[in-house]
C-alpha cells in the first residue's frame, strides 16, 4: 500500500516537473519515457537488457542455458533472450525456472538458485516496456565463468560401450557397470559426471560395488528381475557416491578431504534417459580428481531406505494418496552433514526431513513441498551441519497414485510398491557426511 502511494506521489512529482520543464523549453527533447514503479519502489524511465536483465540471467540461468549444457537453448546474448522474452517471463513468474524445489523458509542451501520477487518483477517490467537492449556497458561485465570449468581430471572413465537409446518414446532406466580395475584403494577429491548425450540424459546416480557380482548387468534395465542387481540384492559399498541432474557440476573438495574408491571397485551407474522418438546413443564419462595423499577427512554416505518406514508396508494402492513416515535409528556418533538428497519416482508429491536431537531440538533438513521427478537435486548445506550423537532423523513423503497426477506412469492407476523401475516407487533420504570435528559448523565444503 505504501509503495502504491509513494509511486503515485512520485508520478505526480514527475508530471509536475515535466510540466515545469516544458514551459522552460529545453526539456522538450527529453525522451518521452514512461515512468514505472520498480519492485524496489524506485521509479525508472527505462529497463534494458544490459542494465537489468543480463546480470540476472548470468547469475541464475546461464549455468545451464549455455552451449554444452543441458538446457535446450542458450541465453547468452541479447538476441537469444529477447526472442524468448515473454516465455522467460512466464517461466520465472511460475517459478518453473530456475528449477529450485526446496522451501527456503524451512532451510536454505549453498547451491540455492532462486529469483527474488524483485528480480521477477524486473523481468516483467522489462518485457512490458518492449524488452529493450540498452547500451552495451563501457566496461563489459566479467563473463560468468563456466561453472563446469575445472582443472583436467586425473582419470576419465567411460561406460564400457555406447548405449543405444531406442527411438520408441519409452523411458529408459538402465544400469551400467564401469570396472575401475584399481590395484589399490584410491581417494578422490573431486568427481564429475559428463553425460554423453545431454539431450537424453535425465539424471544419473553413481554407486560403488566391491563384490564385482554385477558385471553381467552392464546395460540392463533397472528393476528387471533377471538382473544380478535385483536377484542377488547386493549391498553396495556406497549406495550413493555421486549424482548428476542438469545444472549439477563436478564437486571438488578442499585439500585434505576426499571420498574413498576401494580397490578393484566397480562404479555402478544408474541412468535415466528421457523418451525419444528418434534412436540416440550415449557413452557418459566419470571424471575423477585424485587426492595426492590419503585425505585426513573422509566424505561418506548413508542412505535411509524403505526399511526405515514406520507405517509399512510400502505399498501405494491405486487411486490413493498415501503418506509414509520414516524414522532412523539413533545416530551412533556426532556427524557433520554436507548434503541431503531426497529420492522418489513419478508418484512423489512432497518430502520433508528433519532431525530431533536428544535434547529435543528440531533441526530442519529439507522440505520439498512440490516434488518434481525431473530435478533429483543434491542439496548442499551452507555450512557443515552438526547432528549430535543420539539424534533421530524423521522424514515424511506423500505419493499421489491417482490419475490426477499427470506424471502417473500407469493409466488407469495400479498398485505400486518398491522397486528401481519407472513404475515402481522409492523413498530414499541420502546424506553425505563426515565424522564431526570441532569447528565444522563454520566450514563450507563447496566454496570454490
Ligand atoms: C539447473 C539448470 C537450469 C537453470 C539454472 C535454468 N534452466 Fe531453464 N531450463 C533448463 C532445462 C533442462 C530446460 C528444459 C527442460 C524443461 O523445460 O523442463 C529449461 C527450460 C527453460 C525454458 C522453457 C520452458 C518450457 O516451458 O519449455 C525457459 C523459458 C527457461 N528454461 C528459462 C530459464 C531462465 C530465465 C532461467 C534463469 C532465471 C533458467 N531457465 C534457469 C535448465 C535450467
Amino acid at each position: 500500500m505504501l509503495n502504491r502511494i509513494s509511486a503515485i506521489f512520485l508520478f505526480l512529482l514527475f508530471a509536475l516537473t515535466a510540466a515545469g520543464q516544458k514551459s522552460g523549453g529545453p526539456a522538450n527533447d527529453a525522451p518521452s519515457a514512461v515512468v514505472l514503479e520498480t519492485a524496489s519502489g524506485k521509479q525508472r524511465a527505462e529497463f534494458t537488457y544490459y542494465q537489468d536483465i543480463k546480470p540476472i540471467i548470468d547469475k541464475h540461468c546461464a549455468v545451464c542455458h549455455r552451449e554444452g549444457q543441458a538446457a535446450p537453448f542458450s541465453l547468452t546474448s541479447y538476441e537469444a533472450v529477447q526472442k524468448r522474452a515473454r516465455f522467460i517471463e512466464m517461466a520465472v513468474e511460475s517459478r518453473y525456472m530456475p528449477p529450485w524445489y526446496a522451501d527456503p523458509s524451512f532451510r536454505t542451501f549453498h547451491n540455492e538458485n532462486r529469483l527474488s520477487d524483485a528480480e521477477i518483477q524486473l523481468i516483467a517490467d522489462w518485457v512490458k516496456t518492449g524488452a529493450k537492449r540498452g547500451k552495451v556497458p563501457k566496461t563489459p561485465a566479467v563473463e560468468n565463468e563456466d561453472a563446469n570449468l575445472l582443472p583436467e581430471p586425473d582419470l576419465r572413465l567411460y561406460m564400457q560401450k555406447p548405449f543405444e537409446i531406442p527411438g520408441d518414446n519409452s523411458e529408459q532406466f538402465r544400469i551400467f557397470i564401469i570396472p575401475t580395475h584399481a590395484e589399490e584403494d584410491l581417494f578422490v577429491r573431486g568427481i564429475g559426471f559428463q553425460p554423453g548425450n545431454l539431450r537424453q540424459a535425465h539424471h544419473a546416480r553413481l554407486m560403488i560395488d566391491t563384490t564385482n557380482l554385477l558385471r553381467d548387468d552392464d546395460g540392463a534395465t533397472a528393476g528387471d528381475p533377471n538382473t544380478a542387481f535385483t536377484r542377488l540384492n547386493v549391498k553396495m559399498a556406497e549406495e550413493f557416491w555421486h549424482g548428476w541432474v542438469p545444472g549439477n557440476f563436478p564437486i571438488l573438495y578442499p585439500e585434505g578431504f576426499g571420498k574413498k574408491l576401494p580397490e578393484n571397485a566397480d562404479i555402478v551407474l544408474n541412468m535415466h534417459y528421457s523418451p525419444t522418438p528418434i534412436p540416440a546413443t550415449d557413452q557418459s564419462e566419470v571424471s575423477l580428481y585424485l587426492c595426492r595423499e590419503k585425505p585426513r577427512r573422509l566424505v561418506k554416505t548413508f542412505a535411509l531406505g524403505e526399511e526405515w518406514i514406520t507405517n509399512q508396508p510400502f505399498v501405494i494402492p491405486a487411486n490413493t494418496e498415501v503418506r509414509f513416515y520414516m524414522r532412523s535409528p539413533m545416530l551412533p556418533a556426532d556427524l557433520s552433514i554436507a548434503t541431503v538428497m531426497p529420492h522418489m519416482h513419478l508418484l512423489g508429491k512432497s518430502f520433508k526431513a528433519y532431525a530431533i536431537t536428544p535434547q529435543g531440538a528440531f533441526i530442519p533438513l529439507v522440505y520439498i513441498p512440490a516434488w518434481d521427478f525431473k530435478w533429483q537435486m543434491i542439496y548442499q548445506f551452507e555450512k557443515l551441519l552438526k547432528l549430535p550423537k543420539g539424534s533421530v532423523i524423521y522424514a515424511e513423503a506423500v505419493y499421489n497414485n491417482t490419475s490426477e497426477n499427470e506424471l502417473n506412469p500407469s493409466n488407469p492407476p495400479v498398485h505400486v510398491g518398491y522397486g528401481w523401475g519407472t513404475k515402481d516407487e522409492m523413498m530414499n533420504l541420502i546424506f553425505e557426511f563426515l565424522d564431526y570435528e570441532e569447528g565444522d559448523e563454520t566450514l563450507n565444503l563447496f566454496k570454490k
